[in-house]
């Protein structure tokens, strides 16, 4: 055993002298194993955790999904979820996922080969398969959100994903040829996160909206939009103020989609 490095403790114990961070991660807790780093975030939130806790897992055995599906996190991922107690508006809370999604792609700059992208609204991408997803939960108060729940899952490899989703799926150690230091992954993550959210929060919405265009994959190109109202074809022009997205539809008519999944006519335009 080696007592220097404090034995077989796992090193995402503790990230504290890696982290640079002013407040993102400073509450950190870190678990072998569990249900949903979402579902255990919440509970803590409903405890009285404060902004800014951090809760990283090494599997989850539930992990949630958007839309209702099952997320796979096996051994070896990236699976962590952020608290936010964010004064801002109900609906401003809303655009947090597009800013966590600005976020993360500052976080994986310091991997240039990855050549990350976002498609819309907060799926991260990579050589046309889906690196990263993020789900996020709120809890309402009366006119600001109590608090604000941001799961976080980042594939290193695919080996352990099912057939199911192993076709769509990157790995970021794949796509590098070479392994990724968990622990300063997510450092890196938090501190690109924390800058993000700081920005938002101080009303530098324009900005980061810029910057999620810049990141953004599959602007100008037809798309189907699969909506709670049916589908929509067009072709994506951009972000509307509240962080929609905004269609082309042709004719001259035009479309503001909430929530929906987009996917491109060509699916090589996906690849980045
Ligand atoms: C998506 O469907 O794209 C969102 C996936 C979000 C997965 C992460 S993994 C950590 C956190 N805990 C969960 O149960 N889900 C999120």
């Amino acid at each position: 055993m080696n007592f220097e490095n404090g034995g077989d403790v796992n090193p995402m114990e503790s990230i504290a002298d890696e982290l640079k961070t002013v407040w993102l991660g400073h509450h950190y807790d870190y678990m072998d194993s569990v249900s949903s780093t979402n579902t255990i975030c919440y509970e803590l939130a409903e405890k009285g955790a404060p902004s800014g806790f951090v809760l990283c897992a090494d599997s989850q055995t539930a992990g949630r999904g958007r839309r209702g599906n099952h997320w796979e996190s096996p051994k070896g991922g990236l699976w962590f979820s952020v608290l936010l107690r964010p004064s801002c508006t109900l609906q401003e809370a809303q655009a947090l996922t597009l800013v966590t999604a600005v976020g993360l792609c500052r976080g994986l700059m310091y991997y240039p080969g990855l050549r990350a992208g976002i498609k819309w609204p907060n799926d991260i991408y990579s050589g046309g398969r889906k690196l990263c997803g993020i789900l996020s939960e709120l809890k309402p108060g009366e006119t600001c959100p109590e608090y604000v729940v941001i799961g976080i899952g980042i594939n290193l490899s695919t080996a352990g994903l099912t057939d199911r989703i192993v076709s769509e799926a990157a790995g970021m150690e794949d796509i590098l040829c070479d392994s990724v230091d968990k622990r300063e992954l997510l450092c890196r993550l938090l501190l690109g996160l924390e800058s993000a959210y700081d920005q938002y929060i101080s009303g530098q919405k324009e900005r980061l909206f810029e910057e999620w265009k810049n990141h953004a994959l599959l602007l100008g190109v037809p798309v189907v939009v699969e909506t709670p109202g049916g589908e929509l074809r067009g072709v994506p022009m951009g972000l509307t103020d509240d962080g929609f997205l905004l269609l082309d539809m042709g004719n001259g008519k035009g479309a503001k989609v909430i929530a929906g999944h987009l996917r491109p006519q060509n699916p090589d335009d996906l690849n980045n």
